[in-house]
């Protein structure tokens, strides 16, 4: 359990959990673990390890492979994050990685940093995300091109407006 009676996360569990899978991270290149683990709305407690590559910008991030556990375990929601590096200190997620969390958890995810436990909405203030997929553009014709032109060889010009 990761939670007390009240439903309040186990931060000492969840730090835990990240220390003890940072020694599973597959990081050759950069010689620096990472391990993440987080609690999930139904209280399961999934975790992350990087995972690098010889083509080194194919790296999965440790909360690429906690994202996955999520999905794959059952789905569900993210309440409570944290991560370490190698020394088991406090690892604030990069910025690709603030994009997933703000995906699987949302502005409520509570996020373990060197400021204390802090929701995602101060770990990435004015997130892009799925509502602004939604929304109606249609007011806003500036931001849409009434043409938007097929590809054209660059030594050719451009149509008269
Ligand atoms: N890394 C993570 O796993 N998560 C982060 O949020 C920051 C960076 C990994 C990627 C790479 O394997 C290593 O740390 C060095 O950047």
């Amino acid at each position: 359990m990761a939670t007390d009676d009240a439903g309040v996360p186990d931060w000492e569990a969840l730090r835990a959990a990240a220390r003890q899978v940072v020694g599973r991270a597959y990081a050759p290149y950069s010689g620096f673990p990472v391990g993440a683990a987080a609690l999930a709305d139904d209280g399961r407690v999934v975790v992350g390890c990087n995972v690098e590559n010889a083509a080194y910008g194919v790296t999965l991030c440790a909360e690429c492979s906690l994202v996955s556990a999520l999905v794959t375990g059952g789905g569900g929601r993210l309440v409570a994050f944290t991560c370490v590096d190698g020394a088991g200190e406090l690892l604030m997620p990069c910025g690709r990685c603030r994009q997933l969390l703000w995906e699987h958890g949302g502005p409520g995810l509570l996020v373990d940093s060197p400021r204390g436990v802090v929701p995602m909405t101060e770990v990435l203030p004015d997130a892009f995300g799925a509502p602004d997929l939604a929304r109606d553009l249609t007011d806003r014709p500036a931001h849409r091109p009434a043409h938007r032109p097929a590809h054209r060889p660059a030594d050719r010009p451009a149509p008269e407006a």
